[in-house]
């Protein structure tokens, strides 16, 4: 298995690839592995849809690892050099290593990173990334374990997240990334915790406005804490210092400590979109490509699959599917989102 925790991450050049009408090329693939979870955080998956008799996906509509496989050679052929395999909880998923060492074996994935909520982490990580995993994000809202409780609706376990992520780093899952998805009235007040317990540790926290993702969470827009607020709390502090993306199209903005302790990310989707910069294409564990986080419709890949469709006539549908791209909901928010006919995915389905 190659070691590729040290290679850059090499963009296409603009032109080169597959590009949608305004000109974004695809480069990053999410893959949802996983649609169940176990958590249930109100903003995503809450309780009282998400109850015991919800009915998930059967197993046999997920996608395969052979076919989730076969379409990510596809996807990089169409421009693709970065993979995160998202969930719900992608470490539900049984086997989920073994998919990551034939994903990381694939030429072209210069960057394989996961999404998790951490819970499982502490038994996974080092398996990960003998298999070629370059990194993880960790969900985690609070530190506090009656707010962490409110946010992960009903489960406790900081304890866990906070090993899972010190196995990460034991394991060399680097550069390890905090989100924190902060709500009025919820977590706010938790924010500079988490910058306390991760500043100096070479963990990444990042924050992220609270989105109207789905139709199921309640969103209303007075919940949203803009990122210049937290800046400016977190400023009052600790000293921050503008630090450039780290490549083109970085959804978080980045920050350094003026002490030189790290640094720190905001995700402003509602008050600041980057629909002009985004790469993103998201593959739900059922097989259904969706060109973004809000969209309404997405187009079925399983289905072809199944079919004995060749490389050729899938490619083609993946490229014919970018190119046809049009989206930018966050810059559209305001007018959308009074539409009631906008039905969006949600969440857990997508994996963010
Ligand atoms: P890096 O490669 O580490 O920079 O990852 P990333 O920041 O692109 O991905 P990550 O999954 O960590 O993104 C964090 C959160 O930002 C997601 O869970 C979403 O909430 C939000 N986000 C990521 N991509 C998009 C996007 O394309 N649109 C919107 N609106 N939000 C996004
Ligand atoms: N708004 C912002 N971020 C969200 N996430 C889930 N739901 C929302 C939302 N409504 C984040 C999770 C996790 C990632 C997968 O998406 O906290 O970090
Ligand atoms: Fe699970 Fe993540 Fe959704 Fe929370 S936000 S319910 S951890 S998928
Ligand atoms: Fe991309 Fe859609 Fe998010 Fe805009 S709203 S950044 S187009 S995923």
């Amino acid at each position: 298995m190659t070691d590729k925790s040290k290679a850059p991450v090499m963009p296409l050049p603009r032109g080169v690839g597959t590009s949608d009408v305004h000109g974004r090329p695809l480069q990053d693939l999410r893959i949802s592995v996983m649609d169940r979870c176990n958590f249930r955080c109100p903003y995503c998956m809450p309780r009282e849809t998400f109850h015991e008799n919800y009915r998930f996906l059967p197993a046999a509509a997920r996608l395969s690892f052979e076919e989730i496989v076969r379409l990510t050679r596809l996807f990089v052929k169409a421009g693709v050099r970065k993979v995160r395999l998202t969930g719900g909880e992608p470490l539900l998923r049984s086997g989920i290593a073994d998919l990551v060492g034939e994903l990381s074996s694939i030429p072209g994935v210069d960057d394989l990173a996961l999404t998790t909520n951490g819970v499982l982490l502490a038994q996974h990580a080092a398996r990960l990334k003998a298999n070629g995993l370059r990194r993880v994000t960790v969900s985690l809202d609070s530190l506090d374990p009656e707010v962490f409780r409110r946010s992960s609706g009903g489960f406790d376990g900081v304890e866990r997240v906070l090993d899972g992520i010190a196995a990460a780093r034991e394991a060399g899952l680097e550069p390890i990334k905090v989100n924190a998805v902060v709500q009025r009235g919820l977590n706010e007040d938790c924010v500079l915790g988490l910058v306390e317990h991760f500043r100096g540790t070479g963990v990444v926290v990042r924050f992220i406005e609270y989105m109207d993702v789905g139709n199921r969470n309640d969103w209303m827009p007075d919940r949203v804490v803009p990122s210049r607020e937290l800046k400016q709390r977190i400023e009052a502090r600790w000293p921050l210092v503008a630090t450039a993306a780290s490549y083109r199209g970085e959804v978080a903005e980045r920050y350094t400590f003026a002490d030189g302790q790290g640094e720190v990310g905001f995700i402003s989707s509602v008050s600041q979109p980057f629909c002009g910069d985004c790469t993103r294409a998201r593959l739900s564990s059922e097989g259904v490509l969706y060109t973004c986080l809000f969209a309404t419709r997405g187009t079925d890949l399983r289905e072809p699959l199944r079919a004995a469709a060749s490389d050729e006539e899938l490619l083609a549908r993946i490229r014919g599917t970018w190119q046809a791209r049009d989206d930018r909901y966050s810059e559209q928010r305001k007018a959308l989102s009074r539409k009631r006919s906008h039905k969006k995915i949600e969440m857990y389905y997508i994996g963010g």
